[in-house]
């Protein structure tokens, strides 16, 4: 059994990776700042350190396998508007991090990368020798920062794998009755967004553009359930080598467009979702489908939920969950 550090384990993915790794029988430390997080989502078992990345080598030592890396500011348009702060944080705060690995001799780093480092994609499903372009400062950031970890696996003998999320949903359960889910806020994703007017919580999903390029004019993506992305996380590390930077994607390979997503909604829930079409937002592609062939081949990662109605009766079950405590 290993030990490791979890940045940003009180996020959303990174909570459940850590929870994850736990139920391996992995001993975890969680350094989060709870800027974005939430002390609750910390898995019981686990340490927790509230403190920035900036501050890692106060906790990390050899007695450490691993760090699996989440803690990242992440809302594209607020990168739009404040860079620096993306910069500051994600990339210098990174370098800080990977010089406190190298201090206390801790040779392995999972990182969560994203699509948003292929920008507009030229084609689709998207591989990882696919041209980057980003088109946010956020993309930008996070490819910087798969560039800095190729050079510290080159340079310095680090054992890497960079992970590149498509979208992100669903939730955790456990065994002992927790749950993990998104509880971003303010929320701008897509299908907790949508789960909220099911919810009666917002009165209408606003459809953002439904004269893409596509089969019903709206945007489509490749949702991934954050259960099936934890476990890569896992595979990555048991597949991590010395001097070795692994870079795969993370998606199932299938399209939905906001449509689709908003009929699955209703289906799932039983409850209307009453829509309307607001202008395009700014940066957002027509398509973005992974190409997992690579995770498939190099980590033997399988996708167990990758059913869109699979994922979304999980955030369903979660949404349902997050407004019972709050009542
Ligand atoms: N959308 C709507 N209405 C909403 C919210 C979203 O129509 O109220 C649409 C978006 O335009 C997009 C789709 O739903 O077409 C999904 O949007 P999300 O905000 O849920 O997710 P994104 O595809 O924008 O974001 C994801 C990741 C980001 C990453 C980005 C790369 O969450 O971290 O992909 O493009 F940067």
């Amino acid at each position: 059994m290993s030990k490791y550090l979890v940045t940003g384990g009180a996020g959303y993915v990174g909570s459940v990776v850590a929870a994850h790794l736990l139920a391996a029988g992995h001993t975890v430390t969680v350094l989060d700042d709870l800027d974005t997080g939430f002390e609750r989502g910390v898995p019981a078992g686990a340490a927790f350190v509230r403190g920035r990345i900036q501050e890692a080598a106060d906790v990390l030592d050899p007695s450490y396998d691993g760090v699996l890396h989440f803690a990242a500011h992440s809302r594209v348009g607020e990168s739009v508007e404040d860079p620096e702060k993306y910069w500051r944080n994600n990339v210098a705060g990174t370098l800080d991090l990977l010089a406190a690995m190298r201090a206390a001799q801790v040779r392995t780093l999972v990182f969560s990368s994203t699509a948003a480092v292929y920008g507009e994609p030229e084609r689709t499903p998207i591989t990882e020798t696919d041209p980057t372009a980003p088109t946010s400062p956020y993309g930008s950031s996070k490819l910087a920062v798969d560039h800095m970890i190729g050079g510290e696996c080159a340079a310095h003998g680090l054992a890497a794998a960079s992970l590149r999320y498509f979208n992100v949903a669903g939730a955790h359960f456990t065994d002992d009755g927790a749950a993990y889910g998104e509880r971003h806020d303010p929320e701008t994703h897509l299908i907790p967004l949508v789960l909220q007017v099911a919810q009666g919580r917002r009165e209408s999903v606003s459809v953002f553009g439904d004269d893409y390029p596509t089969p019903d004019g709206t945007c489509v993506r490749d949702y991934i359930h954050v259960a099936d992305l934890a476990r890569a996380h896992l595979l990555a590390l048991e597949q991590a080598m010395p001097g070795e930077h692994l870079i795969c994607n993370l998606g199932n390979g299938n399209g939905f467009s906001v449509r689709e997503v908003i009929e699955t909604v209703r289906e799932v829930t039983g409850h209307p979702v009453p829509e309307t079409v607001a202008p395009r937002r700014s940066g957002d592609p027509a398509v973005l489908v992974a190409s997992a062939d690579r995770a498939r081949g190099e980590l033997g990662w399988r996708p167990e939920r990758a059913d869109l109605a699979a994922i979304v009766e999980d955030a369903w079950r979660f949404a349902q969950r997050v407004a019972e405590e709050s009542a």
